[in-house]
C-alpha cells in the first residue's frame, strides 16, 4: 500500500481539505502535513516538507496545492528525485504518470473547481508509470543532479 501525503498553503487550504475529504470517503489514507487552518501562510515551508517526506522515503507520493500550482512547483522540482506536475486537466495528470512517474501531484487551488481537481487525483493516483523508454528519459534527468554535483555542470 502507496503512502500518501498532501500539503498546501491558505490559497490551497479549501482545495486540500475537500480532496482529504474526498479520499478518506474512497478509503484512501493520506497524511495532511497542514496547514490546520487557512490563515496567511508561505508556500515554501509546505512544499518542502512533502518534498523531504518522499527523499526520506517516509511517503511514496505527495498533493501539493498553492493558489496557481506555479510557487508549488518551483519549490518541489529542486528537490532531486521529485517529479512534480501541476496539472489542471485530465490528460496531463494521466500522462505525467504514464511518462514522467510523477511523484507529486500539484494543484492551483485558485486555478481549478473542486470537481476536476477530485478527478485529476482520481487518475493521477490510479494510473501507473509505463516505463521501458520513458525510464530512460527520466534517468537522463537523474543525470542532471549528478552531474551539477560532482563537476558543477552538465
Ligand atoms: C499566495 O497568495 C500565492 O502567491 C500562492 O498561493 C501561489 O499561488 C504562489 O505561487
Amino acid at each position: 500500500m502507496e503512502k500518501l501525503a498532501i500539503a498546501s498553503d491558505h490559497a490551497g487550504f479549501e482545495l486540500k481539505e475537500s480532496i482529504i475529504a474526498f479520499l478518506q470517503k474512497k478509503g484512501v489514507k493520506l497524511q495532511d502535513f497542514g496547514p490546520v487552518n487557512s490563515d496567511r501562510v508561505d508556500y515554501p515551508d509546505y512544499g518542502i516538507s512533502i518534498a523531504k517526506a518522499i527523499q526520506e522515503k517516509k511517503v511514496d507520493r505527495g498533493i501539493v496545492i498553492c493558489g496557481t500550482g506555479v510557487g508549488m512547483s518551483i519549490v518541489v522540482n529542486r528537490f532531486p528525485g521529485i517529479r512534480g506536475t501541476l496539472c489542471s486537466d485530465l490528460y496531463t495528470a494521466k500522462m505525467c504518470r504514464e511518462h514522467n512517474d510523477s511523484n507529486i501531484l500539484i494543484m492551483g487551488g485558485r486555478v481549478i473547481g473542486k470537481g476536476l481537481a477530485e478527478e485529476i487525483v482520481d487518475t493521477w493516483l490510479n494510473t501507473p508509470f509505463e516505463g521501458g523508454r520513458h525510464q530512460k528519459r527520466l534517468d537522463k534527468i537523474e543525470d542532471i543532479d549528478r552531474k551539477l554535483e560532482t563537476k558543477g555542470d552538465i
